[in-house]
């Protein structure tokens, strides 16, 4: 069929292509935001990237609204100071459904958040029975009660607070051993039965919890999707950014952390890519409260 589009609608609608590679700052309370980065780095492989963790506060979880908001701003600010980013990816539920208008509000550069996926998970339940497994924060967020107002249909939504499964998912991703019972109990919850059915799809709205997904899915009581946003991240990147213009080999992120070194190893191999020396950037007025 004939494009009846006008060129110059054609034109606006192709991304700006960068002629240099963009610089891209991923943000989280810790390491979950590796899920996320993950996925990004697909769609830019090209990229600089900053990997930054404000784990002296870690978890956010556990944080009051105000005080979540000071923190990320702050943090946020003295990194975007430090790195100079094209774009910054909250890669972080608890602070995305809180945080960002104040980041936007604060710094003119395009922030990309990462929030509940209610939206994809209830379009794909065929019992119509949905779960949301994420922090206590994100589960009383007013952004939350939104989505699922919006979002649910004839779904319905259990949200599920889990006070330790991202502090399960850091122990894991340090080498711990974290036992399978442990896992099973945060995500217990998640699993109901009614009449009508029982859930066939959960919400990993925390970025921490796709780290764990092999374990998720062997201790689950029964098999169900996870949905993890990573993906649909990535491509609202692609969309603000633009793809990748020239092929280039994968560059060495810069790791900062807001405490101790992050484990560049560890790392390395999570994402495939080489890592710059860690760095620690504590901006001296931003205290976990
Ligand atoms: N990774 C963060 C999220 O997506 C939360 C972990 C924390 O409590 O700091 O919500």
């Amino acid at each position: 069929m004939a494009d009846i589009t006008a060129p110059a609608q054609r034109f606006a609608a192709v991304p700006p292509i960068h002629i240099q590679a963009p610089t891209i700052l991923v943000f989280d309370s810790g390491l979950g935001g590796l899920s996320v980065f993950r996925e990004v780095a697909r769609v830019r492989p090209d990229a600089h990237f900053i990997y930054a963790a404000d784990d002296a506060a870690f978890p956010y979880g556990a944080l009051s609204d105000a005080a979540l908001v000071a923190r990320v701003r702050e943090v946020v600010g003295t990194l975007i100071a430090a790195t100079r980013p094209d774009l910054v990816v909250i890669a972080c539920n608890t602070a995305s459904t809180l945080a960002l208008p104040a980041l936007r509000a604060a710094y003119g550069l395009p922030f990309v958040g990462t929030v509940p996926a209610v939206k994809p998970a209830c379009a794909a339940s065929v019992t119509r029975q949905v779960s949301v497994l994420a922090t206590p924060g994100t589960v009383r967020r007013d952004y939350t009660a939104g989505l699922v107002r919006e979002f649910a249909g004839a779904c319905a939504v259990t949200l599920v607070p889990s006070e330790r499964l991202a502090s399960l998912a850091e122990a894991a991703m340090h080498g711990a051993a974290v036992p399978d019972a442990d896992i099973a109990a945060e995500i217990a919850p998640c699993f109901v039965t009614t009449p009508q059915g029982r859930t066939d799809t959960v919400v990993l709205a925390c970025t921490h919890y796709p780290l764990l997904l092999d374990r998720l899915r062997a201790v689950a009581p029964w098999p169900v999707s996870f949905i993890d946003p990573a993906p649909a991240i990535a491509r609202r990147v692609a969309s603000l950014i633009g793809p990748t213009a020239f092929a280039s080999s994968p560059k060495p992120v810069r790791l900062v952390s807001t405490a101790q070194p992050l484990d560049a190893a560890m790392i390395s191999r999570v994402l495939e890519r080489q890592s710059l020396p860690p760095e620690v950037i504590a901006p001296p007025l931003a205290r976990a409260s």
